[in-house]
């Protein structure tokens, strides 16, 4: 395992999977501009790159899209993909301009679509219409912030959707909780214990090599899964010409 003399050699820089499927010198643009402060890590991106690559979602809404470093990289994934919307939250007039004008230099604008909203605007709900796939929770870091996002998270995911939250870590978590609360980590914790519908893997720091830590929650009762599927044949069985799934 990763111990303290491992440091040195391994290295603390996570190495980008996303560049080549953003226009050259984006990045570093988005790294270098002014507002960048607040940006999610480059482990965090290429989490989210890769599993929208891997599952190709439908519909993915980012709680807290700031100037966009995590949507553009959404949205390549779903250019890539040539399926599949992202949705991104983000209040604040001056991050939202900034963020606007990136999703189109990305050339995402087709898949992806900023919405001036708070979290808790009822609005959201006329463009949120059938359960979400994936939601990145990356927002307010107060444990009362956090707990209402998580909450609005479980009602907004589909049946083995997948939750991704940032700024869980052990230490940092507690160290951004305006409330002195214990922040997103013990929000999650909260609300997730108790429902063994939701499966909780937190990635920790310095394994995860940020101290912002993630975690990644599914909305899936295993064992009554098992239970419901061999009682008929799934119905996505039909869907895969590959035959990967079996035979219907
Ligand atoms: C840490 S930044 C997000 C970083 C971004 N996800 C990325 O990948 O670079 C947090 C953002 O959440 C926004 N925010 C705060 N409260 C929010 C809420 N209730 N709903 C939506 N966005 C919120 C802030 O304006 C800020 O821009």
């Amino acid at each position: 395992m990763i111990s303290k003399n491992d440091y040195d050699a391994r290295g603390w820089d996570v190495l980008p999977v996303y560049s080549s499927w953003l226009p050259d010198g984006l990045e570093n643009e988005m790294k270098a501009h002014p507002e960048a402060a607040g940006e999610s890590a480059v482990g965090t991106r290429n989490l989210l790159f890769s599993l929208i690559l891997s599952m190709r979602p439908k519909s993915i809404l980012e709680i807290g899209a700031h100037i966009g470093s995590g949507s553009v990289v959404m949205g390549a994934a779903l250019r890539a993909n040539g399926f599949g919307n992202l949705y991104c939250l983000e209040p604040a007039d001056h991050y939202f301009k900034i963020l606007n004008s990136f999703v189109d230099k990305a050339g995402v604008a087709e898949h992806v679509q900023p919405l001036k909203l708070f979290s808790t605007d009822r609005a959201l709900l006329e463009h949120i219409t059938e359960p979400l796939d994936m939601i990145f929770l990356d927002a307010n870091h107060t444990y009362s912030h956090a707990l209402a996002d998580i909450k609005l998270s479980d009602q907004l995911l589909a049946a083995n959707g997948i939750l991704i939250l940032d700024d869980v870590g052990p230490v940092m978590s507690a160290e951004m909780c305006k409330e002195n609360n214990g922040g997103v980590r013990q929000a999650l914790i909260d609300y997730a214990s108790g429902r063994d519908d939701l499966q909780v893997i937190f990635l920790e720091p310095p394994f995860w090599l940020n101290p912002c830590g993630i975690a990644l929650v599914t909305k899936q009762a295993i064992v009554s899964r098992l239970a419901r599927e061999e009682k008929k044949v799934p119905f996505w069985r039909q869907f895969a010409k590959s035959g990967v799934f079996g035979k219907a």
